[in-house]
C-alpha cells in the first residue's frame, strides 16, 4: 500500500495514480531516470517516486510563487520548517495572520510565505488556498482547525523530503517555458507528466489556472516540442480537451477526488506516440479503462491511423492558411 509522502493536501492531487505512473517507467525502461512535473502542486507522485528509488531526479515547476516559497523552504529551511510545525498554534488567530502574510507575500521572507501556504494548505476545507478554515470562523462544525494537522506525521514527511535535496531540482516559472528552455536540456531518459490546472472547476481550486483559450495552446507546445519526449498528460476529460489531443492515445477513467463535495468525475490520461502503453493495472480503475480500450492503446496500427489522420489534418489547415 503506498505511502503519502507529500506534506501538502492537493486538490485534484495524483498522488494515488503513483502505482500506474510506476507501471509506465517501467513499461518504458525509465526506471532510475529523471522525472519531471511542470505543474507540480503538492508534486506526490514525484515525491514518492523519488523516495521509493523509482527515479533518480525530479524536477519540479509550479508558477505560484506560494508554492514554489512552499518547497524551496523545505529543501533549504527544513529545520526551521520543522520547528515552525512543532510550534505553530492551532487556532483562529495565527490562520489570520497567515491568510495576511498570503494577502501580501512580497513583504515578507520567502520561508514566512512557504510556511504560510503549508499552514492554509492543512487548515482550510480541502487544502484550498482561497478557502475558509475547517470548522469555520467560530469553530462550531465537527471538524476543527487541527482536524488535518498531525503534526509529528508532517515533520516526518518533510525531514524525510529534504534528506533528497540534492535530487530535486525546483523552478517557479511557467510551463511553457519549462517545456520549451527546460526539459530540452534533461537526460533521454525523462519521463515527463503534465497536470495541467482542470479546465473545469479550476478557478475556484488553484491561484493559478488558466483561461479556456490557454488549454488549447499548451496542448499544441506539449504535442509540438515535446514530439521526440515520453510524456504523459492528465486532465478532466471534458469534450475540449479530448479534441486538443485527438491523434494522441488516450483513455478515460473515473477517479474519485475529495474537494469539498466529493466529485465523481471523468479524467482522462494522454500519451505521447513512443510511450508503450502498460496492459493493465495495479489500480482497478486503470485496469479497467486500459483494457476497455486495449485496441486504441496498443495496436501500432491504431497508432499510425491517428499519424495519418494528423497528416491530413495539418496539410487541410495549411492549405486553408495559404488560402
Ligand atoms: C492540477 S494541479 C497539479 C496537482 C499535482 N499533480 C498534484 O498531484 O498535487 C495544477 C498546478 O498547476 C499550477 N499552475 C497553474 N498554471 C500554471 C502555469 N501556467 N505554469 C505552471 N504551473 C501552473 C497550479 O498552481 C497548480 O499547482
Amino acid at each position: 500500500m503506498a505511502q503519502n509522502r507529500t506534506p501538502l493536501r492537493y486538490p485534484g492531487g495524483k498522488q494515488k495514480l503513483t502505482p500506474f505512473v510506476l507501471e509506465i517507467l517501467k513499461a518504458n525502461n525509465l526506471e532510475g531516470g529523471h522525472y519531471v512535473e511542470p505543474y507540480a502542486g503538492g508534486a506526490g507522485v514525484a515525491m514518492e517516486l523519488l523516495i521509493a528509488g523509482n527515479v533518480s531526479h525530479v524536477h519540479l515547476n509550479d508558477s505560484s510563487f506560494p508554492i514554489y516559497a512552499f518547497w524551496n523552504s523545505v529543501l533549504t529551511h527544513s529545520e526551521e520548517f520543522c520547528r515552525r510545525i512543532s510550534r505553530s498554534l492551532l487556532n483562529i488567530e495565527e490562520w489570520r495572520e497567515h491568510r495576511e502574510i498570503m494577502k501580501n507575500p512580497m513583504n515578507h521572507s520567502e520561508l514566512d510565505v512557504g510556511f504560510s501556504t503549508f499552514y492554509l494548505n492543512r487548515t482550510n476545507r480541502s487544502g484550498v488556498l482561497s478557502a475558509g478554515v475547517i470548522g469555520g470562523n467560530d469553530q462550531s462544525g465537527k471538524w476543527k482547525i487541527d482536524a488535518r494537522f498531525p503534526r509529528n506525521e508532517l515533520i516526518r514527511r518533510i525531514e524525510l523530503i529534504a534528506g533528497f535535496h540534492d535530487s530535486i531540482s525546483l523552478l517557479n516559472t511557467d510551463a511553457e517555458k519549462v517545456i520549451t528552455d527546460y526539459i530540452p536540456t534533461l537526460p533521454e531518459n525523462t519521463l515527463i507528466y503534465c497536470d495541467p490546472p482542470y479546465f473545469e472547476k479550476a478557478s475556484t481550486l488553484y491561484l493559478n489556472h488558466y483561461a479556456p483559450g490557454d488549454h488549447e495552446r499548451i496542448s499544441q507546445i506539449i504535442q509540438q516540442q515535446q514530439r521526440d519526449k515520453k510524456w504523459i498528460v492528465s486532465y478532466d476529460g471534458v469534450n475540449q480537451i479530448l479534441k486538443y489531443y485527438e491523434f494522441r492515445r488516450k483513455f478515460l477513467y473515473e477517479l474519485q477526488y475529495n474537494a469539498a463535495k466529493a466529485y465523481k468525475g471523468s479524467e482522462v490520461f494522454i500519451f505521447s506516440d513512443n510511450l508503450v502503453v502498460p496492459r493493465s493495472s495495479e489500480l482497478p480503475y486503470i485496469s479497467v479503462a486500459l483494457k476497455a480500450n486495449s485496441r486504441k492503446l496498443h495496436q501500432p496500427a491504431e497508432l499510425a491511423k491517428l499519424a495519418m489522420r494528423e497528416a491530413k489534418f495539418n496539410s487541410a489547415k495549411q492549405l486553408v492558411c495559404q488560402q
